[in-house]
């Protein structure tokens, strides 16, 4: 939802550095770009469109500066117009500025600048921000001061970073979405997230709500709201800069598809004892029972959550982040677990904090350290899936599966046969990547007029995820569905030109009222597809089969997810779509 950026350089680099910080964050918008550099003038370059309109407007120009901001969009107030595009600037241009996150007062604030003489050039709510940052300077303020009282006059959600004419300092605030800094010899940075500067470093400073950050090239300093300096600490990212690249796979999310089985690896690794009994967390909670809160894909994976804690005699629930925060069920001394890929989802932020406004342990589970979640939770279960750049969830959904079984049994021990079926399970994953004939199956279906999936108990949510991810990088009409109401409604959009994927795993009497319901969709023509490891005949009513090797039920789970991802993907492909930037879609969604 918007990537910001800024650099500090003490060579001539800051501009390549913007652009590719930004490169890196086009996950979180790409609707337009822009710069802004600074030496005694200021210089802002911004385009509508993808990072490759702003990097064929900024060919042949002469940018100069080291001192810089930058920003990629996902439009929220105003559509992605040139005009729009971040940064901006204020009346004199001598201040520019760009944001993450929404200005809720930004009306009132207009109105007023409006009416001291401001003129505004864009619909957004960020541009109130540089105007108030000349009111104070001419106001006769230092820039600091002016910034941090422009920041003081804002409400809402918002990462900042402004630059001055005349000034070699960037000056950033945090309030609710995220904001790190990055410590290099050569150079400081400041970004959204760690990927639009770990090329270059893995020493970072994460701001908290409330604090501020002043960045030249000799001094970093992190301030609270009055200037004073907090003692940060400076941490080291874990994972290499090799992990945000492609590595040869035409699309990140093939490549994150293809991560499964070290990402799964890494969940595990050092937290199971191989010979069974324990499994170590580094989580200390002891739930009678639990809710989860989540949203997208993450709610599919806490929904398996739901299903896990059940087996194990732990009653559990599952909310739609969003509507839960509206109409709150009651804690009693449940544990509350925010399940969030990004640990920035606004939704899921603001049930946590309704779940502690009301009294309830929480526990984050994510993949980013250092996330608004991870901060804000009681505690925290990382996924360790390592950085997803794909819009599209999916390394993240089956590590958070995995660790959300962890969890389970870290409540009740593991028995030999648990273990075992943990550690054959990236093997497994492996299997089916080598062996998929999902692409076979995208070719044979693509053109239908919807897409439908089902399944029950565990893959009741995988069905959920397989339409999801169907939907969200195809454009198609792509549906799940508990296999068992088919029947009651859903069966009247069922025809031969339909594909129905049923997931149908084991041998007991889930796969056998599932194959009835293959067996109904298949008596209506639909041409059917079965995700199956052949210990039940539902193969018998298919058109096609998706295999998976045979496995316990809790890991059958994912790895059917894994030939859903496939086909999605093989899908989109064929028909061309922009798989890792889908339409209207960004990755990290820090609004409401
Ligand atoms: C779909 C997808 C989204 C996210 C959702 C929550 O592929 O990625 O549905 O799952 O926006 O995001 P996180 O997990 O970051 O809270």
């Amino acid at each position: 939802m918007c990537g910001i950026v800024g650099c500090v350089g003490r060579r001539d680099e800051t501009l390549s550095t913007l652009v590719h910080g930004l490169s890196k964050l086009e996950y979180r918008g790409y609707d337009s770009a822009g710069v802004a550099l600074v030496d005694d003038d200021l210089d802002v370059v911004k385009r509508a469109g993808e990072l490759d309109d702003l990097r064929a407007a900024l060919d042949g120009r002469s940018v100069a500066g080291r001192v810089g901001i930058g920003h990629t969009r996902w439009s929220t107030h105003g559509p992605p117009t040139d005009a729009n595009a971040h940064p901006h600037r204020d009346c004199s241009e001598r201040v520019a500025v760009v944001h993450n996150g929404i200005i809720e007062n930004y009306e009132e604030l207009r109105a007023e600048l409006t009416e001291a003489g401001h003129e505004f050039r864009s619909d957004t709510d960020s541009e109130v921000v540089p105007h108030l940052v000349e009111d104070y300077l001419a106001a006769g303020e230092e820039t600091e001061a002016a910034f941090r009282r422009a920041v003081s006059r804002l409400e809402g959600s918002y990462a900042i970073a402004a630059v001055v004419a005349g000034d070699d300092r960037v000056f950033a605030a945090r309030e609710d979405s995220p904001l790190v800094l990055g410590l290099d010899d050569d150079a400081y940075y400041l970004a959204s997230d760690v990927p639009a500067f770990r090329e270059f470093t893995d020493r970072v400073v994460y701001l908290e709500d409330g604090e501020f950050a002043v960045v030249s090239a000799d001094e970093w300093r992190v301030t609270d709201a009055d200037g004073q300096v907090r003692d940060k600490a400076v941490d080291t990212v874990e994972w290499s800069p090799e992990e945000t690249g492609k590595s040869g796979y035409d699309h990140f999310m093939l490549k994150e598809i293809h991560e499964q089985p070290r990402s799964l690896r890494q969940c595990l690794r050092e937290r199971v004892s191989e010979l069974g009994g324990t499994v170590d967390l580094d989580v200390d909670v002891a739930p009678d029972g639990v809710q989860f809160v989540a949203c997208g894909t993450s709610y599919h994976a806490a929904f398996c959550g739901v299903s896990l804690f059940h087996e194990a005699g732990i009653p559990a629930q599952a909310f739609l982040a969003s509507e839960y925060a509206t109409s709150p069920p009651p804690v009693d001394g449940d544990l509350v677990v925010g399940v969030t890929q990004s640990g920035e989802t606004a939704d899921t932020l603001n049930a946590l904090r309704e779940a502690e406004r009301r009294g309830a342990e929480t526990l984050a589970v994510t993949n980013v350290v250092g996330s608004t979640v991870s901060r804000e939770c009681d505690q925290t279960l990382y996924i360790r899936a390592g950085p997803e750049i794909g819009v599209a969830a999916t390394k993240t959904f089956s590590s958070q599966v995995l660790a959300l079984a962890l969890l389970v049994l870290s409540q009740t021990g593991a028995s030999r046969q648990d273990v075992a079926a943990l550690r054959d399970l990236p093997g497994n994953v492996q299997q089916v990547l080598d062996e998929s004939n999902a692409e076979e199956i995208a070719q044979a279906y693509h053109g239908s007029d919807a897409y439908f999936f089902i399944g029950r108990g565990l893959h009741y949510p995988v069905s959920l995820e397989g339409a999801l991810k169907f939907k969200e990088i195809s454009y198609e009409h792509a549906e799940g569905f508990a296999a068992g109401e088919l029947k009651h409604g859903p069966l009247a959009l069922v025809t031969e030109n339909t594909p129905v994927f049923a997931a149908v795993t084991g041998d007991g009497e889930l796969a056998r009222k599932t194959i009835g319901n293959v067996k109904e969709v298949e008596a209506r023509g639909a041409p059917v597809v079965v995700v199956t490891d052949g210990r039940n005949d539902a193969a018998r009513y298919a058109d096609h089969v998706l295999e998976v090797p045979t496995s316990d039920e809790r890991t059958a789970a994912i790895l059917a997810n894994v030939q859903l991802q496939l086909v999605a993907y093989h899908a989109a492909d064929l028909l061309d779509r922009s798989i890792d930037k889908p339409r209207n879609l960004a990755k990290s969604v820090t609004v409401e």
